[in-house]
């Protein structure tokens, strides 16, 4: 521990005798966590919360207001995976049989609170730094707020399938909760089905403001960037640091960070911004059975203000996706919004050797394959077999007329195939220790570890 981490634990032991109830959490105060199981298990709602955010937990976990009565938002977005999905299935499957796979892998639903709004500006005013399109709710930033979010898996044919807004109403007459909506929205809140139907919509929208399980702010690194104890980083999470912000190594910071001091909290580990770091193709979303099939973010098919003017013709927003926040990212097991990818060190290789080795990500065509492959060919990328020959299809979910809209920042510099990586293996290592230091509910070791391979 060095100085200022010494006066920084003094200062905190004292402050926590002073104000006793501010201690121990992330939280301003407002409002009180649920524990992940609570709502789970139909438990008690944490009882701070605001009507409203109380019949927001009470409909997210209601799966009796799906068609197959048996998904409710918490099936994708389970409490206990930072409201990511539970499993590790590119897309979940949805629908009145839960048989209809989705699109895109099912987002975090944590720091949440601080999106601002979708905006394609050149000197973007609210927290987004970099000019262009920026904030906005899902993979391409269509819904404007949580509450505009929430009517789409409501009704989504591959999700939880109502059939309109009348349908979920007549739904929510059923409930448990009747008393508590009226309570919360006033006496008639149930009569019209409009109205109800966005009432609901606001109620979710309540919960995942007011609940601090949604933003807790509970990782080793919120202890480190506070300076509290348990906070000291190891060696490797330390470089791995360094290689994160490194403009000529990881380079991450430069689209997945968002310093401190944004509403008294620590990072988020986006800047809201969107960019085309073409990810390949997902053959194991349905979809893509369709050669003609193309999702391309902010370009469409699902958002449609920015669709294609004419086949071909150049179009700035095709093939951008928000950089999600990186909080809680170790705890997925798919990532990207096409979940092609299953493992954290999977996804850093592919930043470090999306140039250099395409051929370990797209497919190739053409060639003969390699009985075995040479000793020191790499299995951790999508293609594990070696070809002679052939032609990568290098940016396969790409069509060529946008492929200008790649971002050509590092690590993801375009360089040649077959030219040096941009970080070295230690420091592939080191990044993923660090990366793990953004999981919450992170409890310090009460003696401090000897061995891991995030240590030294
Ligand atoms: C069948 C799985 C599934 C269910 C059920 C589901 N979601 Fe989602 N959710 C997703 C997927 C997939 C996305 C990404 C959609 C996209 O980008 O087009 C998403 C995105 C979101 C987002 C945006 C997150 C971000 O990073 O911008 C929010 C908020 C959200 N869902 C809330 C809810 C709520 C509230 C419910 C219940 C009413 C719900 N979801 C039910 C799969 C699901
Ligand atoms: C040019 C901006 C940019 C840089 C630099 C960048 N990323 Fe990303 N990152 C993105 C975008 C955009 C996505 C979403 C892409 C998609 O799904 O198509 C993403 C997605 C991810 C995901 C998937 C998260 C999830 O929830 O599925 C991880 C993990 C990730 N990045 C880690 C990193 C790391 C580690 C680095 C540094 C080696 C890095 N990124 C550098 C823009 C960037």
């Amino acid at each position: 521990m060095n100085n200022n981490q010494k006066v920084a634990a003094v200062l905190a032991i004292a402050l926590c005798l002073v104000i006793v109830v501010s201690c121990g959490g992330g939280g301003s105060g407002a409002t009180t966590a649920s524990t992940a199981g609570v709502g789970a298990n139909g438990g008690v709602p944490a009882s701070n919360l605001s009507a409203k955010a109380q019949v927001g937990q009470k409909i997210f976990f209601d799966a009796s207001l799906s068609a197959s009565g048996r998904m409710s938002c918490a099936s994708c977005h389970d409490p206990n995976h930072a409201y990511g999905p539970p499993n590790d299935l590119s897309v979940q499957l949805g629908g009145p049989d839960l048989k209809s796979p989705g699109t895109r892998a099912v987002p975090s639903l944590r720091y949440k609170d601080v999106v601002p709004p979708y905006a394609d500006l050149l000197d973007n005013p609210d927290g987004i730094s970099a000019p262009g399109p920026g904030g906005g709710f899902d993979w391409d930033g269509r819904a404007a707020t949580l509450a505009d979010q929430a009517r789409f898996p409501l009704l989504a044919v591959n999700e939880m399938a109502n059939a309109s807004a009348s349908d979920v109403a007549a739904k929510l007459r059923k409930t448990g909760y009747v008393a508590l909506f009226k309570q919360a929205f006033g006496d008639g809140a149930l009569d019209q089905d409009e109205g109800a139907f966005t009432f609901a919509t606001q109620a979710l929208q309540a919960y995942q403001l007011e609940d601090a399980s949604f933003h807790p702010y509970s990782s080793k690194f919120d202890l480190y960037a506070s300076n509290k104890i348990g906070g000291e980083l190891t060696a490797a999470q330390a470089r791995g640091m360094r290689v994160f912000t490194d403009a000529n190594r990881g380079n991450c910071a430069s689209c997945h960070y968002q310093g401190a001091g944004l509403n008294g909290t620590s990072a988020l580990f986006t800047d809201f911004t969107y960019e085309a770091i073409s990810v390949p193709r997902n053959m194991a979303i349905a979809a893509n059975q369709d050669a003609n099939y193309q999702d391309m973010g902010l370009c469409g098919p699902v958002r449609s203000d920015h669709l294609p003017a004419a086949a071909g013709a150049a179009n700035k927003f095709c093939g951008l996706f928000k950089a999600p926040t990186l909080r809680n990212v170790a705890q997925r097991a798919s990532f990207f919004h096409n979940g092609a990818m299953h493992s954290l060190e999977q996804v850093v290789r592919f930043y470090n050797t999306r140039d250099t080795m395409p051929q370990l990500w797209y497919p190739t065509v053409g060639g003969t394959a390699k009985a075995t492959p040479d000793r020191d060919f790499p299995t951790y990328g999508l293609i594990t077999t070696q070809y002679v020959g052939g032609t990568v299809q290098k940016f396969d979910d790409l069509p060529a007329a946008y492929r200008a809209n790649i971002d050509a920042q590092m690590p993801l510099d375009g360089r040649a195939a077959g030219s040096a990586n941009p970080m070295s293996e230690a420091d592939v290592q080191d990044l993923i220790c660090f990366l793990k230091t953004l999981d919450d509910g992170y409890q310090p070791p009460t003696s401090a570890p000897t061995s891991g391979s995030c240590i030294n």
